[in-house]
């Protein structure tokens, strides 16, 4: 018997992935996994042999006509461009649907006789053979019939679906971008506070590594307060003093911004003594005073 949360074989609509990338591949592998009829559209021989290494099926003309939904998995620049070409082969009312959390639904052209959507998976895909499960995506669509086939996909991927407004989506993806790539310029800034102190770059990077693990597995324990540790979750504004000055001013600077941050979350639990203490050393950048 099939398992609760999965679909009969025929609510899943026939489906063409243009691009045969790391999402791409990724999207093919775990749909085809879960019995979605797949084909691959690639550009290249070089990329159907790809397709076909992946144990994947290189998309034929018929099964571009007959495609019910086309998943772009390009690179973002090549979306618009893909969209028209595509535009012109697809089958009637057959959806068009983007994967770039930073693109609007425009960029899939002006509005005509088809669905348009946007499918983006908040997760780090770097190999066709990454996991999806687990991660959380973004929908955007104005076709219910369109969203209905996307949360099917979402759920046999084991996606949890937030639905973005497409006015904010803007907003939407820099908190993804803050949460992701931000989180890797805070680790190097991190690795050459560690250098001022002589450790290695890769030293310094093997050691912070699982110390960024456990503050993650803190917040997944105990949310964002309750995960958070160091001098402005203990209210010690003395030590604060003491980093900012030790710090090269730009990595001082980056230091004061996010403990404002992490004053904003420790703050309802401080004592108003360390609290105003702490506020008045991250006031501004004139207020990290360097030794003599
Ligand atoms: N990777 C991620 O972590 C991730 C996560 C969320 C969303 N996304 C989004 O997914 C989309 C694809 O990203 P990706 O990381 O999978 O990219 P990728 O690994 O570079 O793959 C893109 C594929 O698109 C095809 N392609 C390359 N240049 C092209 C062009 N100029 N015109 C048409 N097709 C071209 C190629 O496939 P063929 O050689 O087979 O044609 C290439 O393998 C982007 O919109 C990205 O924002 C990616």
């Amino acid at each position: 018997m099939a398992p609760r949360s999965s679909p009969p074989p025929s609510r899943r609509p026939p489906l063409l992935i243009a691009g045969a990338g790391r999402l791409g591949g990724a999207l093919a592998l775990s749909l085809s996994a879960r019995r979605w009829p797949v084909r691959v559209l690639s550009r290249t021989e070089a990329g159907r042999a790809r397709v076909k290494a992946l144990g994947l099926k290189p998309a034929t003309d018929k099964d571009v006509r007959q495609a019910r939904v086309c998943l772009l998995c390009v690179p973002d620049p090549a979306i618009p461009g893909m969209a028209q070409e595509l535009d012109g082969q697809l089958g009637r009312g057959a959806a068009l649907v983007h994967c770039a959390g930073a693109l609007s639904l425009d960029a899939l052209g002006a509005p005509r006789a088809r669905p348009l959507g946007s499918f983006h998976p908040l997760c780090a895909v770097s190999d066709p053979r990454d996991a999806l499960a687990g991660h959380s995506v973004a929908l955007s669509t104005r076709s219910r019939t369109l969203k209905a086939v996307l949360r099917r996909m979402a759920d046999d991927l084991g996606l949890h679906v937030l639905e973005v407004p497409e006015s904010q989506r803007a907003a939407y993806h820099a908190g993804a971008v803050l949460s992701a790539g931000c989180v890797v310029a805070l680790l190097s800034a991190a690795v050459e506070a560690l250098g001022c102190a002589g450790i290695s770059p890769s030293e310094a990077l093997t050691a912070l590594l699982p110390l960024t693990r456990s503050a993650v597995r803190g917040m997944e324990a105990r949310g964002l307060a309750g995960g958070l540790t160091g001098p402005i979750a203990r209210g010690d504004a003395e030590i604060v003093a003491r980093h900012l000055a030790a710090l090269p001013p730009d990595i001082a600077e980056l230091y004061r911004q996010l403990s404002q941050r992490a004053l904003v979350l420790a703050g309802p639990r401080l004592p108003e003594e360390a609290r105003t203490a702490l506020a008045a050393r991250l006031a501004s950048p004139g207020s990290v005073k360097r030794p003599a």
